[in-house]
């Protein structure tokens, strides 16, 4: 038997769940808003938030599992990587709390914790299968060979896929965080409107930087040939935007799939979420032979579901730390 309380706290989403015997039964997501109008995080308004937030929703956590604390085994935490002043918040409740109810602690890492989430719902992937992790810090191309043997065949020389989408909706006046709105505006909008410059990278990394600065060129010169370019065009610019990342990113893992000869393909973190990505891959698997794996919306942008899964995971291992663990705002993978 084990119950597992998990603790995430790496950016601006703070999520407590409960892990029974591989089960979640909580997922308490309280998501921070106030940092919609700064158009990106602010650090140190998103640590103040988690402070706020962190003993509501374990208790939210406890109350929605039926469990009490006296029922639990282990605390699960994010260790990093993330924002040193959030993790700071879930790291020292965690060992506190670890402390008063004389319980082992399981330092889980946030983007080890994006790919098991595939381990929450069936159906789960067979090992070895590939992973793309897209979130709004990271773009990787990861090789999982087992729970814990995991290792990066590509990733972003610069900008995280989710940073593009963010990056382009500031450009385009969309609050923060933007993907999600440009995945709306996607929806109505014509894909082949407008062409974007693709990067030209060797091997399996990626790179997004040019391909955002190709789009403010672009806008600010119809901007000034027309000002309402923008509003006029938003959900064309939104699909052809989208449909530029995903094609980028799929490109590779269509790549990597050949190289490795693996037909056992998943994508994970935030802009797994998007539909253009999450439809675009259906198709390429049934071309490809694949079989995907698509984390339920809940799973895929930051939840302490995937920490408590990881942490089962290292609590049937044994593997725990002591109280002298520190958060690390760069964690190796
Ligand atoms: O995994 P996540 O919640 O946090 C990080 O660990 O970074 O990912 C957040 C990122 C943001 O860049 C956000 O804009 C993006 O995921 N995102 C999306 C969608 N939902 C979230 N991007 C495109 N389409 C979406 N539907
Ligand atoms: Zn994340």
């Amino acid at each position: 038997m084990s119950v597992i309380l998990a603790i995430e706290s790496s950016c601006d989403e703070t999520s407590v769940a409960i892990c029974n015997n591989g089960k979640i039964t909580a997922n308490v997501i309280a998501n921070q808003t106030i940092h919609e109008n700064y158009g990106g995080v602010i650090p140190e308004l998103a640590s103040r938030v988690h402070q706020q937030n962190i003993v509501p929703v374990i208790q939210q956590a406890l109350t929605d599992a039926k469990v009490t604390k006296k029922e639990l085994n282990a605390i699960a935490f994010t260790r990093g990587p993330g924002l040193l002043g959030s993790l700071l918040v879930g790291v020292s409740f965690a060992k506190s709390f670890a402390l008063a109810l004389d319980l082992p602690l399981v330092s889980v890492n946030h983007m080890h914790a994006h790919i098991l989430a595939h381990f929450i719902d069936d159906p789960k992937p067979k090992f070895p299968f590939l992973c793309l992790t897209v979130s709004g810090g990271h773009t990787q191309i990861v090789l999982v060979k087992d729970y814990f043997d995991m290792e990066i065949v590509g990733e972003t020389l610069d900008d995280a896929a989710g940073e593009a989408f963010d990056k382009t909706a500031k450009i385009l006046n969309l609050p923060y965080p933007g993907g999600p709105l440009i995945d709306k505006h996607a929806k109505e909008g014509n894909p082949k409107a407008f062409k974007f410059a693709e990067p030209q990278i060797k091997d399996l990394n990626y790179s997004f930087s040019g391909l955002k600065t190709s789009i403010l060129y672009f806008i600010r010169a119809q901007e000034k040939l027309n000002p309402e370019f923008i509003a006029e065009n938003l959900n064309d610019i939104c699909a052809s935007v989208q449909h530029s990342i995903v094609h980028i990113l799929l490109n590779k893992l269509k790549r990597a799939a050949a190289q490795y000869g693996i037909k056992e393909i998943a994508i994970a973190g935030g802009v797994s979420a998007n539909s253009g990505l999450r439809s675009a891959l259906q198709d390429m698997a049934g071309q490809l032979n694949w079989n995907v794996y698509i984390p339920a919306f809940q799973y895929c942008t930051d939840n302490a579901g995937m920490i408590a899964i990881a942490g089962y995971h290292k609590y049937l291992k044994g593997d725990f730390v002591g109280q002298d663990v520190a958060p690390l705002s760069r964690m190796e993978f």
